[in-house]
């Protein structure tokens, strides 16, 4: 593919280089335009040597060749990292003051944007209204992220990570191949109320539901995602336009919007990880030590299992797909118990994979088992949650076409 990698004028111009290498690596042509700002904060030859090819900037050079159309026209997709607040302005306005303008006007490619900037220039209703035009107008955002800043500030702003921006452009350039389907997606994890602040609740970090809605999002679905008490900056990191997200904290609560979703759903993923039971009564005041004494004993009491009934209650043509987080440690005993639960759950196909105190939650990365209904193996996945969510994307609903 001939890509087009803009770098405007922000710190974050230094992470671009990763991205410029990545896309190469990956076998396309890149052609960095490169803003004068951004020239100040990495240099010239650096993005010449790793894009192998000259690094573009002056609007006024190579005009014999009409550069300013040439960059644009033959491009396949152009991806912006790091868009500053200022580049997102130009944009939205449709200024062409530079090469990098010209080059955005002068293309009908998919335009993949990487904001980074400071928490206040991103929240600004300025920026926030031309992140909503170029967003209406089919831009693809990838983050910004929430995280540490520049200085000694933190907070949503942050470019996305280097794999990220290349797996949200090279999906952006891909087949809308899920184009026309609707997808159900549920994350995180239930928390049932022992009183007015207390909770039963798990580890599950919504990222790996997150990231699926996200890859189902970019191929063209249009996607509902039910999330459970995930951090706002899993939903910020991941940036999610064409997302529909409803919330939810308990089971029940989880269920009623699954039921409701699932309706006009094709595809539904529970990725969400459901609480089982929950306390038979919740208290209305905080439960004091002084009334309890020593011993507390809470009696819980089953919740319904929400993807059984769904499943139960199937649509022909619809796809069930569940997962599974065991700590079992042996790989045949592991696939076992996934073999039994994705027939127990009467799934199309289960993912499984393995938790522990410091496997499978709140991480990057994932590495997962994907069976069918009978049990049997159609593929696995390892790597960062994003590439995760393509794979199972792939592994499910590709299965099908
Ligand atoms: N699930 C659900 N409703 C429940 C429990 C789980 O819909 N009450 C879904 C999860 O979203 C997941 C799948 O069922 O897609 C498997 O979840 P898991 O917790 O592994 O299964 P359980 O049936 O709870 O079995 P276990 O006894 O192993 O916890």
């Amino acid at each position: 593919m001939n890509i087009v990698v803009g770098i405007t004028g922000g710190i974050a111009a230094y992470k671009a280089v990763g991205v410029v290498r990545a896309l190469v690596l990956a076998g396309h042509d890149v052609h960095v335009v490169a803003t004068d700002a951004a020239l100040r904060f990495v240099g010239r030859p650096t993005l010449e040597a790793i894009s192998r090819n000259p690094v573009h900037s002056d609007l006024y050079e190579g005009v014999a060749e009409v550069r300013h159309v040439a960059l644009g026209q033959r491009a396949d997709l152009i991806v912006i990292a790091p868009a500053t607040a200022h580049t997102l302005a130009k944009l939205a306005t449709g200024l062409a003051d530079d090469l990098l303008g010209n080059t955005v006007l002068a293309s009908s490619a998919p335009l993949v944007l990487a904001p980074a900037m400071h928490t206040e220039m991103w929240q600004h209703p300025a920026t926030v209204a031309n992140v909503r035009t170029l967003v209406e107008r089919g831009a693809q955002l990838v983050g910004p992220g929430s995280g540490q800043l520049t200085g000694s500030d933190s907070g949503p702003g942050r470019m996305a990570e280097v794999d990220d921006i290349v797996a949200a452009a090279l999906a952006a350039a891909g087949p809308r191949d899920l184009a026309g389907r609707r997808i159900l997606v549920t994350a995180g994890g239930t928390r049932e109320p022992l009183d007015p602040v207390r909770f039963i609740g798990n580890r599950s970090s919504g990222k790996q539901g997150v990231a699926l809605a996200r890859a189902a999002a970019l191929r063209g679905a249009a996607v509902t995602l039910v999330v459970a008490n995930i951090d706002d900056g899993v939903l910020a990191d991941e940036g999610l336009p064409g997302v529909e997200v409803v919330h939810v904290s308990t089971t029940l609560e989880l269920q009623e919007a699954a039921q409701h979703a699932a309706g006009e759903a094709d595809v539904v993923i529970m990725a969400a990880a459901v609480a089982d039971y929950h306390p038979e009564s919740v208290a209305q005041e905080k439960i004091k030590k002084e009334t309890q004494g020593d011993e507390l004993e809470l009696r819980l009491v089953r919740n319904p299992d929400i993807l059984k009934e769904l499943t139960a209650a199937r649509r022909e043509g619809q796809l069930f797909v569940g997962f599974a987080a065991e700590t079992e440690r042996d790989r045949d005993a592991l696939l076992e118990l996934g073999r039994a639960k994705a027939a127990r759950k009467g799934v199309d196909y289960l993912v499984l994979n393995r938790v522990g105190w410091s496997e499978g939650f709140a991480t990057d990365r994932n590495a997962v088992t994907v069976l069918n209904a009978g049990g049997d193996i159609v593929g696995d996945a390892d790597g960062t949650k994003t590439s995760v969510a393509d794979r199972i994307l792939d592994l499910v609903i590709g299965d099908h076409d």
